[in-house]
């Protein structure tokens, strides 16, 4: 049986508790400004969580797009269809799977336009399996963002203990750094780093 997570004791207060609006709804906001998706892009939301993306991904892609958010925590999803339920979204598809062990095959809507994951990857082990997949289920010229944390750096380091308690908390790996691995498989890398470097953001194109 699987483990309770973080996000199964506390999905009804993720958005309140995450430090969402100090901190981290700034990577999410810099990951829709380099992605800038056209009106009708269909997208995968890689460890959704409660849907904190829909909102932005919604204002780029408009009712003829489509979100397919994907999480491990039922009680997380079950947050992110109230979410999609009270906006009146009704181009939101949620499933329950371990993103590290998903196939394409298991993508019913896949070829996807963009695919993305933020504040996730850091989470999953391995996450290469993730992204991997996040990989294949995009069309070929289709984009793949990544939003995650790391030590802040610069004057920031003094934030270091506070970062790194961040993450313990949400049960991330503060050393993943899951976007390196991007070069190796994505063309026309753009990045942008916000809060002292803690949160980077990559999007990347698919060859
Ligand atoms: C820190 S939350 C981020 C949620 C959302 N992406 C956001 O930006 O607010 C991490 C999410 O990853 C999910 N998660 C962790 N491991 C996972 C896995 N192996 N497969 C799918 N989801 C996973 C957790 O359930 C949780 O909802």
């Amino acid at each position: 049986m699987r483990r309770p997570t973080p996000y199964t004791l506390s999905a009804r207060l993720y958005d309140v508790i995450s430090f969402e609006w100090p901190v981290y709804r700034a990577g999410r906001e810099a990951a829709f400004e380099l992605l800038n998706l056209p009106g009708g892009s269909h997208v995968l939301d890689l460890g959704c969580g409660t849907g904190l993306n829909f909102a932005g991904l919604q204002r780029m892609i408009g009712p003829t797009g489509s979100i397919t958010g994907i999480d491990a925590s039922p009680q997380m999803l079950e947050q992110a269809r109230r979410r999609a339920d009270r906006a009146g979204w009704d181009n939101v598809s949620l499933i329950a799977a371990d993103a590290t062990a998903l196939t394409t095959s298991d993508l019913s809507e896949a070829p996807f336009d963009a695919a993305l994951s933020t504040y996730a990857l850091s989470l999953m082990t391995p996450w290469q399996a993730a992204l991997e997949t996040m990989i294949s289920a995009t069309r070929d010229g289709g984009v793949v963002a990544v939003v995650d944390m790391q030590r802040p750096v610069g004057r920031a380091a003094a934030w270091t203990p506070l970062a790194k308690l961040a993450c313990r908390l949400g049960g991330s790996d503060i050393e993943a750094h899951p976007w390196t691995a991007m070069p190796e498989r994505l063309d026309k890398i753009t990045e942008n780093a916000v809060r002292g470097g803690h949160i980077q953001v990559r999007v990347g194109r698919i060859r």
